[in-house]
């Protein structure tokens, strides 16, 4: 199962890092595998830790990708590395091995700590269109238009029955960044 969360890591002089990623559940831990050229993997590589946030403020998903990182953290519990303050929960985690790939490598780390916050509070439909939505403005320049529009058309939906002041504030970034493409596709 892939769960998706935000990553938080820091650099060897401290300089922390959030991305949202795809994490795999596995057996005995998970495996985070970010694309070249990565900090998320840089980091992992000097540090060998971690920390896997579960996060249902879709703002962050969206504002990690719309230029938006500065998110508030503190500090995890068990080791040197950093918790995002809006996690339901975390995992702190160790890489344990490396399978070395030019595009993707794979990073299996292990859970070496794991907290829980505040109570989850059910599924939103808004919150799904806005990560689908994130993953296409992820892809925006290896997606053909057309499917943006349609996948895009048919998210709003969901996202337009349902979203909270949150969810609109975060597809609302996004929107903008693929208005923002869409212009200079346009224009040249
Ligand atoms: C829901 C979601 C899941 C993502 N999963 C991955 C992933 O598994 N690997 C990856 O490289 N990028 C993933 N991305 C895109 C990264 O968050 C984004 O490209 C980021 O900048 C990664 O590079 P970084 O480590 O340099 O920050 C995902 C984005 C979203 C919105």
């Amino acid at each position: 199962m892939i769960l998706e969360t935000i990553v938080t890591t820091q650099s060897r002089s401290g300089l922390a890092h959030i991305a949202p990623m795809g994490v795999h559940a596995i057996a005995d831990g998970f495996l985070v595998l970010p694309f070249r050229p990565s900090t998320t993997l840089d980091n992992l590589l000097a540090t060998h830790t971690a920390v896997i946030n579960y996060c249902d403020d879709v703002r962050v998903f969206a504002g990690c990708l719309t230029g938006r990182r500065d998110w508030p953290l503190r500090p995890a519990e068990k080791m040197t590395g950093q918790v995002l303050a809006a996690a339901l929960a975390h995992t702190e985690v160790e890489l344990v091995r490396v399978e070395e790939d030019a595009v993707r490598p794979k990073l299996f780390c292990k859970p070496v700590h794991n907290v829980n916050h505040k109570a989850f509070t059910g599924f939103n439909r808004a919150q799904f269109s806005v990560l689908e939505a994130a993953i296409l403005v992820s892809r925006l320049s290896m997606l053909p238009w057309p499917k943006v529009e349609t996948e895009l058309a048919y998210l709003h939906i969901g996202f337009d029955k349902t979203a909270g002041v949150r969810e609109r504030e975060a597809w609302g970034w996004l929107m903008e960044t693929v208005e923002k493409f869409k212009a200079e596709k346009t224009h040249g």
